[in-house]
């Protein structure tokens, strides 16, 4: 019971929908912090899905709700953060989990409108810091509270073939680094969190359908590039880093990025 008596709000807690039944980053990481004992709010702008999330907490004994906010409109993101403070009175851990990459249109730069840089920039970035500055206050007054940001191994990738994704996730790091800094004197604690090539809905089911190649032809190719094993992670290791990160266990380490990435950011050459 690693997060005993602690309460998180996760953004993008339910998932892209897929056929493969693999389980995305968010969905994971907030049933590893029910399973030890964390009361978790699901915010995702799809509702459903993040009902889906709290219903799986429930199946399992956990205690969840669930939460609609789009994290670009900080109305619906303060509404969300409000409903997790009213129901359980603190909130110990902010794990910002959305991002959206070629659904929100990225490409190469050459094909790259400003309305696109400003969407998907808008989503992964914006919306982090939207809720962390609202998440801030309760946990300055608290004296404590750990903020983790879900970046990307993309950050570092140069042969990454569209450019607003990593961008935004590399401004996520620095973003960490900030919060880091400017809240450790309260007792906050804010890391970054960098996953390489996971098996999600998301990464995999949602490119089969937009490109009609099959599943096993896009999974090998994203087990290719994965130094450990030849193979992808999946959403739990995604969660279990963060639910180290969001424990006691960390409580000496802020400001840090952690890839979760199979040794794709160890290899150089
Ligand atoms: N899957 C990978 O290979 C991979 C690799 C590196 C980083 N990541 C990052 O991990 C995170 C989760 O990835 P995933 O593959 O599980 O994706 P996912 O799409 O399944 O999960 C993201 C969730 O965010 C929600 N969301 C999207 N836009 C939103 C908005 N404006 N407001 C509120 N909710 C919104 C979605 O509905 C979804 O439930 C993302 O930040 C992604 O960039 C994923």
């Amino acid at each position: 019971m690693r997060l005993q008596d602690k309460v998180a709000i996760i953004m993008g807690a339910g998932q892209a929908p897929g056929a493969s039944g693999a389980i995305g980053n968010g969905r994971a990481t907030a049933c590893v912090f029910a399973r030890e004992a964390a009361k978790v709010c699901c915010v995702d702008r799809n509702l459903d899905s993040a009902k889906e999330t709290a219903a799986l907490i429930a199946k399992e004994g956990g205690d969840a709700i669930a939460w609609a906010a789009d994290v670009t409109e900080e109305a619906a993101v303060v509404a969300a953060i409000a409903g997790c403070f009213d129901r359980w009175g603190r909130i110990d851990i902010l794990h910002n989990n959305v991002g959206i990459s070629v659904e929100g249109g990225d490409a190469p730069l050459a094909e790259i409108t400003p309305e696109t840089f400003q969407r998907i920039m808008n989503v992964n970035l914006c919306g982090a810091m939207l809720a962390c500055k609202h998440v801030l206050p309760i946990m300055r007054a608290q004296a404590g509270g750990v903020i983790l940001n879900v970046a990307s191994a993309a950050a570092y990738w140069t042969a990454y073939p569209n450019v607003v994704y990593p961008a935004s996730k590399a401004g996520m790091v620095t973003l960490t680094r900030q919060l880091a800094m400017q809240n450790a004197g309260y007792g906050i604690r804010a890391n970054a969190i960098l996953p390489g090539r996971m098996d999600t809905p998301m990464a995999v089911d949602r490119r089969v359908e937009a490109t009609g190649r099959s599943r096993a032809e896009i999974v090998a190719e994203r087990d290719a590039t994965v130094p450990l094993r030849g193979k992808m992670g999946t959403g739990w290791d995604v969660a279990y880093a963060a639910l180290f990160l969001a424990s006691d266990e960390a409580r000496f380490i802020t400001g840090v990025e952690l890839p979760v990435d199979g040794g794709a950011l160890a290899r150089v050459g």
